[in-house]
């Protein structure tokens, strides 16, 4: 580890702090993938394929805001298309860069602050954000330079994970927020920051803030979704020509919605019929294995139960048994009814 100062969070919420959120990230960089995966029990991937179905396929310039280690970076390749991921923190960028060599493919991978993007007005043709817009505060002010880089009738494509809004589910996703992430966060090199992850979700909001901001900015949004409950959210935005004007000719801009069969007439793009039907035959085993899973813990916690008295475990290794076994249980019922319900839900995503 190196010596940079680990800032708290007060500095890391002050509007326009890129520095210090540069130097949290650096820090967080060598496992940041490997929390997020787990961190979002593996639905990331799923999540990131909707975010580049939002993309019109005939953007010719787009850029991935926020890249950190450029997961986003490989989905949004197409011939023809410059790709630019940017960042702030250079730890990750180095991650993006190692990543990307290793497949042969190289975006523009660029060390710069969202709120001042070494890019020309109305250059892009399609920004997408995953996991980052709730690190660039004030909203406003990068909504801002987004509309300056984007041209009208551009897209904007953001997924991010929101507080929990009302409803049943919102004790459990308060509790993962407030308990399980700082927790997880304690398997990296700077837990302070997923205390912070937590935080700024919570500041981010439910969703309807975000929206009046891109409303304010002169975006319109065109397609919203909720993942897992509605723990992470997509939203595909327009940039209107002027705040508050609608383009004159919408049609000649091909929006491809995240959403497969949409009732309003508009054919988009969805995954093609060999690939779909093989998606949900993977969907369908991965359930399977996964609830077989379950059902075998759900025994073994049983089994336990009944001989652990007689057993002669020393110390620790009591609890730590039984913790192993809840707590492969409670993951694998929650894995297995995501993955029942991605096999039920209308659009294909992995
Ligand atoms: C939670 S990570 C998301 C990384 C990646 N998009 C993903 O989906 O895994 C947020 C990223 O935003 C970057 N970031 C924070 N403030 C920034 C700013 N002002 N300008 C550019 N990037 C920024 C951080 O360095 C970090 O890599």
């Amino acid at each position: 580890m190196d010596d940079t100062p680990q800032h708290s969070d007060p500095d890391r919420f002050r509007p326009h702090a890129a520095r210090e959120l540069g130097g949290m990230f650096d820090q967080v960089s060598g496992r940041y993938d490997l929390l997020n995966r787990i961190m979002t029990l593996g639905q990331d991937h799923a999540w990131r394929e909707a975010m580049w179905r939002g993309v019109p396929e005939s953007a010719h310039a787009v850029l991935d805001l926020c890249t950190g280690s450029g997961v986003s970076l490989p989905g949004l390749r197409r011939p023809g298309r410059l790709v630019i991921g940017a960042d702030v923190s250079l730890g990750m960028l180095e991650r993006a860069a190692e990543r990307q060599g290793r497949s042969g493919w190289a975006p523009r991978l660029v060390g710069a602050d969202g709120f001042a993007l070494p890019l020309r007005d109305h250059s892009l043709d399609a920004v997408t954000i995953a996991f980052g817009i709730r690190n660039l505060r004030p909203l406003a002010d990068a909504l801002a330079e987004l509309t300056r880089v984007l041209r009208p009738g551009g897209t904007l494509v953001v997924l991010e994970a929101t507080a929990p809004a009302p409803g049943p589910f919102a004790p459990f996703h308060r509790f993962y927020l407030e308990r399980l992430v700082p927790l997880a966060g304690r398997m990296s090199a700077d837990a302070t920051a997923y205390a912070y992850l937590s935080r700024s979700i919570f500041e981010f909001g439910a969703g309807p803030e975000f929206e009046a901001g891109l409303a304010a900015a002169g975006f319109e949004v065109t397609v919203r979704r909720r993942f897992m409950l509605g723990a992470t959210r997509l939203w595909i935005a327009r940039r209107l020509a002027a705040t508050g004007q609608k383009m004159a000719h919408p049609s000649a801009l091909p929006l491809q919605d995240a959403r497969a069969h949409e009732q309003d007439g508009v054919s988009r793009p969805s995954l093609p019929g060999a690939r779909s039907s093989e998606w949900r035959v993977w969907a369908g085993v991965q359930f399977l294995l996964s609830a077989a899973i379950t059902v075998a813990l759900g025994q073994g916690l049983a089994a336990f139960g009944k001989s652990a008295p007689d057993l002669p475990l020393p110390g620790w290794q009591r609890p730590a048994a039984w913790l192993l076994i809840v707590g492969g249980l409670v993951f694998f019922a929650v894995r297995s009814l995501l993955l029942l319900l991605r096999f039920l839900s209308r659009t294909p995503r992995a």
